[in-house]
């Protein structure tokens, strides 16, 4: 039954936080990458890429923010060591040093996991009865799925 934060019973906070916190994780590792290739992407590619890259981790920064706050909301503790992140993470961080195609690979592979990461958030939110937290899920998910269809539509 779909029940407002304060209703929803502590050890069910406790797995949704977790699964909040996985997916701030990933969010804020994919946000490094974006930015990382907006900074070092090369070749007769550069304009559209340098801006589809920050595109995206504008978009990714605002989800950090979202995702922890919600973790707030209910009452959790929003885990904000940058280490704790990458050791966490499925995304892993760039060196930078590669070609253009590589990079839109990279977050090709990072907007899947993350939208299979925030899939697997709305189906804990749902199993809890946080429709709220399954809501900002499912938002996510739709968004990194739409960030995926770009990236892939570069390497076809
Ligand atoms: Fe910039």
């Amino acid at each position: 039954m779909a029940q407002a934060s304060a209703q929803i019973s502590p050890s069910a906070r406790e797995a949704v936080c977790e699964a909040l916190n996985q997916g701030v994780a990933e969010t804020v590792v994919a946000t490094m990458l974006a930015q990382n290739f907006h900074w070092n992407v090369t070749g007769m590619g550069f304009g559209p890429l340098h801006t589809l890259f920050q595109t995206m981790y504008e978009d990714h920064f605002v989800a950090q923010d979202d995702l922890a706050e919600r973790i707030k909301a209910l009452d959790g503790h929003a885990e904000g060591q940058l280490s704790a992140m990458l050791k966490r993470s499925k995304i892993a961080e760039h060196d930078g040093h590669v070609k253009a195609e590589a990079m839109v690979a990279a977050l090709l592979a990072a907007q899947e996991t993350l939208a299979a990461t925030m899939v697997g958030l709305s189906a804990v939110a749902e199993d809890h009865g946080d429709l709220l937290t399954q809501d900002l899920a499912i938002g996510r998910a739709r968004t990194h799925e739409k960030f995926a269809w770009m990236l892939r539509a570069h390497l076809r």
